[in-house]
């Protein structure tokens, strides 16, 4: 299992969005994939299954002591999905008791067939500790941040430093710069600076473009039905970068 953990300082910034489109793009390039949701809020599972009521999740099988496989349903493209699911304020406690490291390797190495497959999260920042314990299990982190102020503001003090700590110290995290827009001076030139000055620190550039949200609105992921579309060829591009950097022969 390759786990692939997405996560950011800031809500709302487009880690869902992200998560169930590079699924999907990564599906398409022949991988086999299993994204799960660690928000319990379920939006991953609207986006990838949404013929899916998804109420046994992740939470609920933690809970009763359930491997995580019972919850897994066939979403879109092939990719297949642990949803959070529904869960009382209780499970919802428990989730975060029960997974200590071990637990949560166990559960997640059990979502995985094959060891090529790649199992990718969808986090909350208001999680911090159940995120720090994902992290460290993590093959591959990605921070998505926007091309705006607050974001950027953030990047010093994120995890020590996304941009400022040396490759060789973390060379399994890299940020994803999303919603850029060339049209707005100070994300162009966000993302000029990060292009001169820590692209290799950043794992690629997602435009703003509404075909994303208007492919989650019909229940589709943009890779799929508008795949010639900015937003969708940069997701591509990134699920790419991801495949190489994960395939057996470069691990
Ligand atoms: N590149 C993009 N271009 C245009 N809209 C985008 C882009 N990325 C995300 N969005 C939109 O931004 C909104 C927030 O995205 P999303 O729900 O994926 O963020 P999130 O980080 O998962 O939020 P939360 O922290 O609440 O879980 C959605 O309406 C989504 O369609
Ligand atoms: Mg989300």
């Amino acid at each position: 299992m390759v786990l692939l953990v997405v996560s950011s300082p800031k809500g709302g910034v487009g880690k869902t969005t992200l998560v169930a489109n590079l699924a999907v793009a990564l599906r398409r390039r022949g991988r086999p994939v299993t994204a799960i949701d660690f928000d319990s809020q379920n939006a991953l599972r609207f986006l990838l299954a949404p013929g899916h009521d998804g109420e046994l999740g992740v939470a609920r099988c933690t809970a009763q002591g359930l491997p995580w496989s019972s919850a897994v349903v066939d979403g879109l493209d092939g990719v297949r999905v642990a949803p959070y699911g529904e869960a009382t304020t209780a499970e919802r406690l428990r989730m975060k008791d029960v997974l200590v490291e071990p637990t949560l390797a166990e559960a997640l190495n059990s979502l995985a067939r094959s060891p090529d497959e790649i199992v990718i999260a969808d986090t909350t920042p208001g999680d911090g500790r159940l995120q720090e314990r994902l992290e460290a299990l993590a093959d591959l982190k990605l921070i998505v941040l926007l091309a705006d102020a607050g974001s950027m503001a953030l990047v010093p003090t994120y995890r020590d430093g996304l941009m400022l700590r040396p490759m060789s110290e973390q060379p399994n995290t890299f940020g994803v710069l999303n919603q850029v827009d060339p049209r707005r001076r100070l994300s162009r030139d966000i993302a000029e600076f990060i292009a001169a000055h820590a692209a290799e620190r950043f794992i690629g550039v997602v435009h703003y473009d509404e075909s994303l949200a208007e492919a989650a609105a019909r229940g589709e992921a943009v890779v799929a039905v508008a795949s010639d579309s900015v937003g969708a060829m940069d997701i591509d591009a990134i699920a790419g970068r991801l495949d190489r950097l994960t395939s057996s022969g470069s691990r």
